[in-house]
């Protein structure tokens, strides 16, 4: 997909795992000026953008979505935005969720406004298949109501749902996505794929929350980032766009996947206790965004080998992400967690 019809694109958070593969994949279609504004939270690392660093049209600016007046400086002279900046993981909010209202409400509420203002072209909401609840058949459609069931996925259909309002109201050119469970290179070892690789290279288990039936449907982080394009270059304003893969997997299998293709045993996956609320499944049709000429390419078996050896090939880049703050969270999230069955605690 080229993206060359703009003339600056604004990228929020564009320092985490998604939005640094976005970047990288706008300049590599064509973009000619990319300005990054992100808070660089414990999730946002600068090491995800260092390849780019000597790119000409690249600007990175360190900066709160929820404040105005970075905000307004990093808009200037942009004629398109991809909100990608959030918090994400959704065993912190239930831990703790006053930063998610913050920046996932407060914070989106804040580039609408500065957008309004401004005059963009496009402005693209990056949500997600969780705002629809879990869905235990069937798809979610687009105009399926929204029912999210933990604080995570409240915020983000809070600043899914405001988006639309602004396009309702006031002609804003938004369009929303809504995507699946991401994976791929430069996730943080917080989610469940990147976490399960990492500890096995560390000699720790796999801790699978529950009986590890719930599906998740994997979508490959290269595949979200074109389906993004695709919505910023050919949507349509005031439309949302599921993105999906069809790649549903109980964790368990994903969990067992992992484990074979390190060359280890079954030994090391470790039942804990469940997640409050865990929804136990997602699934959205994505016929829509498909109809604008977006299909997912990666088979993911051939994206999850890829993604293994790509942890195994830089453990400088996540090994001190799993030190210093991270590991007080792992205590907290984990250390609490009663085995169920096999293998001693983590
Ligand atoms: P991530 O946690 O890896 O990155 C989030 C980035 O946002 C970080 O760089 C962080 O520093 C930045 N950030 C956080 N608060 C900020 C603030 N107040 N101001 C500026 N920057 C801030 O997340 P990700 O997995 O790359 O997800 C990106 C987006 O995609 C999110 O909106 C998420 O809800 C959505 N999404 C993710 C998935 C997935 O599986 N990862 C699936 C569907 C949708
Ligand atoms: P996660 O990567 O946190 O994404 P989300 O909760 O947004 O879907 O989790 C993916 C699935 O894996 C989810 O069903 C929860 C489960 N999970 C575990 O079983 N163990 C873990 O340690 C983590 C982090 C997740």
């Amino acid at each position: 997909m080229e993206i060359t019809g703009f003339r600056r694109i604004l990228v929020t958070g564009g320092a985490g795992f998604i939005g640094s593969n976005f970047v990288r994949y706008l300049f590599e279609q064509g973009a000619h000026e990319v300005v990054v504004l992100d808070k660089l939270t414990y999730a946002g690392n600068i090491a995800n953008l260092a390849d780019l660093a000597d790119q000409p049209g690249f600007r990175f600016v360190q900066g709160d979505i929820a404040d105005p007046s970075a905000v307004a400086a990093a808009m200037d002279g942009c004629d398109a935005i991809i909100n990608f900046a959030a918090e994400t993981h959704v065993d912190r909010s239930l831990l703790e969720s006053a930063a998610f209202i913050r920046t996932n409400v407060h914070g989106t509420h804040v580039l609408l406004e500065t957008a309004l203002h401004t005059g963009v072209s496009r402005f693209v909401q990056v949500s997600t298949d969780e705002v629809y609840g879990e869905v235990l058949a069937g798809r979610s459609r687009e105009s399926d109501p929204l029912r999210p069931r933990n604080p995570y996925a409240a915020s983000k259909a809070s600043g899914d749902l405001l988006a639309l309002a602004y396009h309702a109201s006031y002609g804003l050119p938004v369009m929303v996505t809504r995507g699946a469970n991401t994976y791929g290179p430069y996730q943080h070892p917080e989610k469940f794929i990147p976490l399960s690789v990492t500890n096995l290279l560390e000699g720790r288990s796999i801790p699978v929350y529950g009986d590890g039936r719930q599906q998740r449907d994997w979508l490959h982080v290269r595949d979200h980032c074109r389906a993004i394009a695709f919505v910023l270059a050919r949507g349509e304003p005031g439309q949302v766009y599921n993105i999906g893969a069809g790649n549903h997997r109980p964790n368990l299998e994903v969990a067992r996947a992992i484990v074979r293709l390190l060359g280890l045993t079954e030994e090391w996956i470790q039942h804990v206790t469940d997640r409050p609320g865990h929804d136990r499944r997602y699934a959205v049709d994505s016929s829509r965004i498909e109809s604008l000429g977006w299909a997912p390419e990666i088979p993911f078996e051939a994206g999850l080998a890829e993604t293994v050896r790509w942890y195994e090939a830089h453990r400088d880049w996540w090994v001190p992400l799993k030190a210093g703050q991270f590991a007080d969270y792992y205590h907290r999230n984990y250390g609490s967690r009663v085995v169920l069955s096999g293998g001693s605690e983590t």
